[in-house]
């Protein structure tokens, strides 16, 4: 038994969130893994379990296939590498939209078996009474509008949001909406800037950039398109590693390495 003794949970709440509107900035990452999200947790105010972890780690072309049993095992992976950090899972595609009651059974179902402190849902004004369903009811609530990938198919494809100025309103409304049902912060994904900039001043919520500018109360990147281990990373990425490179010249050194018997070597063998 390890006598190693581990520093206390204490965790960012989700008031201490809500109260970060037109402060400090919010620093947030995705995370689905004990051992990265151990590495976040002290950085970040939030770590966000995204369901963009079926494409970054599950290889499917949209998050639309995503299980709620997947973001369950993922969920309960990062709560458990973290001490710091709120940590905030995503309701996967059909899993939330059919009814309120619905809704709340499988955002109960996330925070009980996860651990985690909150959840997130795509939608804005059409889920506003949803997120009122859940939050009068105990259930911690991220709204997430603009680009909304599991809407991917209806949207004709990931496609930056507010290009025609006739369609702010629309937008605008949606953030109203949400914070109006009680959601404690918005992720605003994908949408130009000053479209950004007019919803951030439209809600007494904090609103949380990806793709949307500096305009945003809080940023969000998916953690691997910021250490360069995917393939292209979208424009509104600034790649901050290239650990792909390195974990491609690492597997290759380890190839040669055991073809050449130069591993395993001394230091490597019990004598
Ligand atoms: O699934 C995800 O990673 C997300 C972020 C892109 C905000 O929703």
């Amino acid at each position: 038994m390890s006598t190693e003794t581990k520093p206390p949970v204490r965790r960012v709440t989700v008031p201490q969130i809500a109260a970060r509107k037109g402060g400090e900035p919010i620093v947030s990452l995705t995370s689905y893994h004990a051992h990265t999200a151990a590495i976040v947790d002290r950085y970040a105010d939030f770590i966000l379990v995204g369901d963009s972890l079926g494409m970054v780690m599950h290889g499917m072309e949209t998050t639309v296939g995503v299980p709620l049993e997947l973001m369950i095992m993922h969920g309960r992976a990062v709560v458990r590498g973290t001490r710091r950090a709120l940590v905030v899972v995503d309701m996967p595609f059909g899993s939330y939209e059919e009814s309120p009651g619905v809704a709340f059974r499988n955002a109960a179902k996330i925070l009980k078996e996860t651990q985690c402190g909150a959840v997130k849902l795509e939608g804005g004004k059409r889920m506003a009474e949803t997120i009122r369903f859940l939050t009068e009811r105990g259930v911690p609530v991220m709204a997430h509008i603009g680009l909304t990938p599991q809407s991917s198919h209806v949207m004709g494809g990931f496609k930056t949001q507010g290009r025609n100025e006739d369609s702010w309103p629309l937008h605008i409304e949606d953030a109203r909406a949400v914070a109006e049902a009680g959601a404690f912060a918005v992720v605003v994904e994908g949408v130009v800037e000053p479209l950004a900039r007019k919803i951030t001043r439209a809600v007494a919520i904090p609103t949380i950039g990806i793709g949307a500018s500096a305009e945003c109360d809080g940023q969000i990147l998916v953690l691997e398109d910021m250490l360069g281990l995917g393939e292209q990373a979208p424009k509104f990425v600034k790649v901050y590693g290239r650990l792909g490179e390195e974990i491609e010249a690492a597997v290759k050194a380890y190839a040669t390495d055991v073809r050449d018997r130069s591993f395993p070597g001394e230091d490597q063998v019990y004598r």
